[in-house]
């Protein structure tokens, strides 16, 4: 049924083949065709409706990455859709203006199918966020970043764990595409959308990069930097002015980490431009004060042989914290380098947080906005709080680093 309040849509994770490295023939795994699944723009406060058909061999769970959801609609991962059943999940918008994404979490699988393609963007707007006037419309471009190993066929490898040989980076799926841009703003919704990579991006030249929101929504003030980086699954918008370049400019968007470069603008003619970033954007949320703190410990266990959170794996029947409804937590996560260093992160389901600080310093201009995922250097720690304001029910919090959560690097939280 069509509903008048809300806006319905049909996808099908189905196979495909997509030309990711020209003049290759890759298979991948989709929403409905495309290799970045299809942008889906909401409205706060308007219901969005998605009946997704599963017509893979194997289970899917949809997760609305950065949404505030009923458990029923959030794809726990044992919550699967059958081979040739549809599900349907409701979202009913009840946030602020974001860039959130929604991919795959069936159990165990979520590494490889996020890998293979079942992602896609979707962008929530709201009244207070258009009245600002940042660009719009056209001047409004989602960025998807990933990686991959190419075989020599152009198949996409996947081995669990090897990351360090997805080595062609790609935006939007192409390997350093170029975006012709008009001499004018643009906002660039950035995502790590990759399995493991963390991107620094920056401007060749050091240009300047205008921060304006982060994984939740708008940043407290425009955050003006050279260079942003992006663990996997956070997001970061910027506004870059065009009109500061000669028309002809070829301005190059660089991982830093790589070296590589991601992303080629190719500044056109001069444009009238009624878009602005104004000096204030949006207050953070004063939260309520905190009545419980947690530690959320990350570490290599031997024994185990795997990453794990506060020395277990992953258990979709256990309950690991039980949070009462209504309450405001502070999590303090810890990176335990000891006996394995290496970087992680920590991506929580149901809410948006608030980074307090890292190492007891206090969290910088861009992490002053709404999160739901924080990059955690080895022997760092770092202090969230959250309030889980309703919605009651089971939802995991992970490393975002699929491989790391795939094979067991995520828990249980319920709402009671
Ligand atoms: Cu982006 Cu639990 O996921
Ligand atoms: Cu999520
Ligand atoms: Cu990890």
């Amino acid at each position: 049924a069509v509903l008048a309040d809300a806006d319905v849509y049909r996808l099908t994770t189905r196979p495909a083949v997509a030309e990711l490295l020209p003049g290759l023939r890759t298979p991948v795994l989709t929403y409905g065709g495309s290799f970045v699944g299809p942008t889906i723009r909401a409205t706060t406060g308007r219901r969005v409706i998605v009946h997704h058909t599963n017509a893979l061999e194997t289970g899917t769970s949809v997760h609305l990455h950065g949404a505030h959801v009923p458990a029923a609609h959030d794809g726990f991962p044992t919550d699967l859709i059958a081979p040739g059943t549809t599900r349907t999940y409701e979202y009913a918008n009840q946030q602020a203006a974001a860039t959130l994404w929604y991919h795959d979490h069936a159990h165990h699988m979520e590494a490889e199918h996020v890998y293979r393609g079942l992602h896609g963007f979707y962008l929530l707007e709201d009244p207070g966020e258009r009245a600002l006037k940042l660009p719009r419309g056209s001047y409004d471009i989602p960025i998807m970043l990933t990686d991959a190993r190419f075989a020599e066929d152009g198949g996409l490898v996947f081995i669990m764990d090897d990351s360090g040989n997805r080595t062609t980076l790609l935006a939007n799926g192409r390997p350093a595409p170029y975006l012709p841009v008009a001499g004018r703003r643009y906002r660039l919704r950035l995502l790590n959308a990759s399995n493991m990579r963390v991107f620094q991006l920056r401007l060749a030249g050091g240009e300047e990069l205008v921060q304006v929101a982060s994984d939740g929504g708008l940043l407290p003030a425009p955050a003006p930097t050279d260079t942003t980086t992006l663990s996997a699954a956070e997001r970061a918008d910027v506004v870059i002015d065009f009109s500061r370049y000669p028309e002809g400019t070829k301005l190059v968007l660089d991982d830093v980490l790589s070296g590589q470069p991601v992303l080629r603008f190719d500044v056109g003619e001069r444009e009238r431009d009624d878009s602005r970033v104004p000096s204030e954007l949006r207050p953070q949320d004063p939260l309520p004060e905190a009545t419980i703190e947690r530690d959320v410990t990350l570490a290599y266990d031997v024994d185990l042989g795997w990453f794990t959170i506060n020395g277990k794996l992953f258990d979709p029947e256990r309950v690991d914290f039980t949070i009462n409804e209504g309450s405001t937590e502070i999590w303090r996560i810890h990176n335990s380098a000891d006996p394995i260093g290496v970087p992680h992160n920590l991506h929580v389901h149901l809410v948006q947080f608030q980074v307090l600080d890292r190492d007891g310093v206090p969290a910088g201009p861009q992490e002053r906005g709404p999160k739901d995922t924080v990059a955690l250097a080895p022997g760092e720690t770092v202090r969230v709080k959250a309030t889980f304001a309703d919605h009651r029910g089971r939802y995991v919090f992970h490393c975002h680093q699929l491989d790391h959560s795939s094979m067991g690097m995520m828990a249980v939280f319920e709402v009671v």
